[in-house]
């Protein structure tokens, strides 16, 4: 049996991967240091869903499928040696890294949260790399980054999966080919952190011959997979305030409310998307095929769609019948984008993603208007800014409202 250790295996992708790959048959290793539940109480937020302590969720996958799932309690960004010798213990063939702050909001909140997003996913990242070298194991180490390092300023060019051949003139006029990463254009101190990941993967492909992917993700959608609703034990989290909640999820349980759905600025920002059935399937196939020895780091794009925010809010509204309100926009980012992404490498090793219109009212049904009753209407609004220009509470409410077209 192969083994895979799984880092940040507690949190909303992790997890959902964990029950995945243990239910196809390899054996996972969950390392979690539960950072993400105690942020939770640091922002009084919750998940909507009633998600079960670590313990109890692995003892249900137990009871369940018969599978057993390893946890260490171990912190990648400060536990070295715990985590060298977990991968000397566990051998796996290959890791999958989630262990990252990965709010954009909460890196921007203040001083203490970006020096914590730095500090915590640098190292995170830094010390699995130089774990799997010492350890001289063949492990291959798969990472979710995201979309945002080559940043959202698009002008229809397709982005490529992570490389770009560019010619270079010389002094004496001689045009010298390359090929770099594509400039990497971060719009928050999180995003920042994975275009500085970006480069350590380089590095140590070429230093150690690591075997390394990096899945260049768009925004997650969606709660279940096949596995985590086979009992509400197992249920994923869904987060929905101001700093975690993805902008898809905060339509929802505004939905859910009866509250207009908040739309920041024009919502003419263009997002990449992807269901976290298809992300579960993605890092499966991820795994199943790692570059050579020796070889580049191999960047997938991890997307399945783009939309419009606003265009997004249009459909939610037409759906549940609420009305879309534009607000300020707390973030310092085009008001208008466009985003056109190749995604062709997911498609050639035969993913077939769900896309939003097909799936969303069973979010809507299932999840937002579900667990309503644990819903904090204090938690929603976003409360971080991207600039000292726009001091903490300048965003203000609805100044807009229009009535959905539905
Ligand atoms: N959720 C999305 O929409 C999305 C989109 C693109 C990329 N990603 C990337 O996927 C990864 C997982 O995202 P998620 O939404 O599941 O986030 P999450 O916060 O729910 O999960 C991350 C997990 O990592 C753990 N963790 C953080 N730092 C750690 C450390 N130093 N040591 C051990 N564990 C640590 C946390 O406790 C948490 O359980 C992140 O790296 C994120 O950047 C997520």
């Amino acid at each position: 049996m192969e083994n895979v250790v799984v880092i940040g295996g507690d949190g909303f992708c992790g997890w959902p991967t964990a029950l995945h790959l243990s239910r196809r048959g390899y054996g996972v290793n969950i390392v979690d240091n539960l950072s993400r539940r105690r942020i939770d109480e640091e922002l009084g937020a919750t998940s909507l869903t009633p998600i079960a302590p670590i313990d109890q969720r692995i003892a249900a996958w137990k009871e369940i499928s018969g599978r057993e799932i390893g946890f260490d309690k171990i912190d990648v960004a400060l536990e070295f040696d715990a985590l060298v010798a977990l991968l000397n213990e566990v051998k796996p063939t290959a890791i999958v890294h989630f262990g990252e702050q990965r709010a954009a909001p909460y890196s921007m909140r203040g001083l203490s949260e970006k020096r914590y997003t730095v500090d915590n996913n640098i190292a995170a990242t830094h010390n699995i790399l130089a774990a799997v070298a010492a350890s001289g194991r063949d492990i291959h180490v798969v990472h979710l980054g995201t979309m945002g390092v080559y940043g959202y300023d698009g002008d229809g060019l397709e982005i490529p999966e992570g490389y770009q051949q560019v010619k270079v003139t010389g002094d004496d006029g001689a045009e010298f080919e390359r090929e770099i990463l594509y400039p990497t254009n971060p719009g928050s101190v999180y995003h920042m952190t994975k275009s500085m990941d970006q480069l350590m993967f380089q590095f140590y492909a070429k230093n150690d011959q690591l075997r390394i992917t990096d899945l260049h993700q768009g925004i997650v959608w969606g709660t279940q997979t096949p596995e985590t609703r086979l009992d509400e034990r197992l249920i994923n989290r869904f987060d929905y305030d101001g700093d975690y909640g993805t902008v898809l999820n905060r339509f929802l349980m505004q939905a859910a409310v009866g509250h207009p759905l908040s739309v920041h600025g024009t919502g003419g920002q263009t997002r990449a998307f992807i269901h976290i059935r298809d992300t579960v399937r993605c890092i499966e196939l991820a795994i199943a095929n790692p570059p050579a020895k020796g070889e580049r780091v191999v960047i997938r794009n991890q997307m399945a769609e783009t939309h419009r925010v606003r265009d997004l809010a249009k459909l939610v509204a037409s759906m549940t019948g609420v009305q879309v309100a534009f607000v300020d926009n707390p973030r310092k980012e085009a008001a208008e984008n466009d985003l056109r992404v190749s995604n062709q490498s997911f498609r050639d090793l035969g993913l077939k993603p769900t896309l939003l219109a097909e799936g969303l009212l069973e979010e809507t049904v299932d999840i937002a208007e579900k667990y309503v009753d644990r819903y904090r209407p204090s938690t929603i609004a976003a409360c971080s800014v991207w600039t000292t220009m726009n001091k903490p509470g300048i965003v203000k409410g609805v100044d807009r409202i229009e009535v959905s077209a539905a």
